[in-house]
């Protein structure tokens, strides 16, 4: 074998089946694509129908071998017959990334306890429910590669988003929590913390030039980040090059972390 095809072949992900939440646009419609690219069948997971149809469908007409799972990440049931559907249907899932997420900013002391709820069921008990369910599998396959989606947040915060990064700080943690216990069924679980993205769950930021403007100067590349700056680390993390990487987070943030 040459070595570019030895090269090639240890990022590739053909063969393997990949489960990604929260999947019909921003982020994780970027780590979908990267992966699919990659040659793996990726089942993009949303709660919002519509749009969750029309990227699968984006990149079907792509050439990209993908298939929708609509599901809602905090429900127990749906959760379940979703993984159980998707196990029949394509044998295995290889690849899970627990991207779905939410926002919401307010001053702390303004906070319900519903919306605290709302924002902690999405990232925690939904990375619980999704990986709990597909863990079992993987057990019984020994082998498999699980990404949580933590942030800069638990290192670096702006105020109004308390419970966000409450969720942050536990989904890195739970993250850790895997690699140590599941590491000796042959499942590796690492942790991506993005920085600052231009997407719809930023558009708080991004409508206002004064606020993305100061945040991209802290930048030290001058830009925020797009989605598909991100999707390239979870082939690495999943595929054959990735496979002694266990437990650990992994920044994609332009350097605002490392600068003063
Ligand atoms: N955008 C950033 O700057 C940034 C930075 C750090 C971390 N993140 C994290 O990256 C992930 C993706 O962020 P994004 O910017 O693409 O957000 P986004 O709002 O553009 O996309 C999130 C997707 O999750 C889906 N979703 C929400 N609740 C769900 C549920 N209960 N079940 C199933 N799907 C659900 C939404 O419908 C949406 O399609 C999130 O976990 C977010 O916290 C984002």
């Amino acid at each position: 074998m040459s070595q570019h095809a030895l090269h090639t072949e240890t990022f590739s992900l053909k063969g393997k089946v990949a489960l990604i939440t929260g999947a019909a646009r921003g982020i994780g419609f970027a780590y979908a694509r990267s992966a699919a690219a990659a040659g793996a069948h990726v089942v993009l997971n949303d709660r919002d129908a519509k749009s969750l149809n029309a990227s699968v469908d984006e990149l079907r007409s792509q050439g990209l071998s993908c298939s929708a799972s609509e599901f809602d990440v905090t429900s127990e049931g749906e959760v379940d017959k979703a993984v159980s559907d998707i196990v029949a249907q394509h044998k295995q899932i290889d690849i899970l990334v627990n991207n779905a997420g939410n926002q919401l900013r307010k001053p702390f002391v303004d906070f319900t306890l519903a919306e605290w709820h709302s924002v902690m069921d999405v990232h925690v008990t939904g990375s619980f429910l999704v990986t709990r369910s597909v863990a079992r599998h993987m057990i019984d396959r020994k082998s498999g590669s699980i990404i949580m989606i933590g942030s800069i947040v638990i290192e670096s915060v702006r105020g109004t988003i308390a419970p966000y990064t409450t969720a942050k700080g536990a989904t890195t943690a739970l993250g850790k929590a895997l690699a140590v216990e599941l590491g000796p069924h042959g499942i590796r679980t690492n942790i991506i913390a993005p920085g600052m993205y231009e997407t719809e769950f930023n558009r708080a930021l991004l409508d206002r030039p004064e606020i993305y403007n100061t945040l991209k100067d802290k930048i030290p590349l001058r830009r925020w980040g797009k989605p598909e700056d991100l999707g390239p680390l979870v082939v690495y993390l999943s595929s054959e090059a990735g496979r002694y990487i266990n437990g650990h987070i992994f920044t994609v943030d332009g350097g605002i972390l490392t600068s003063l």
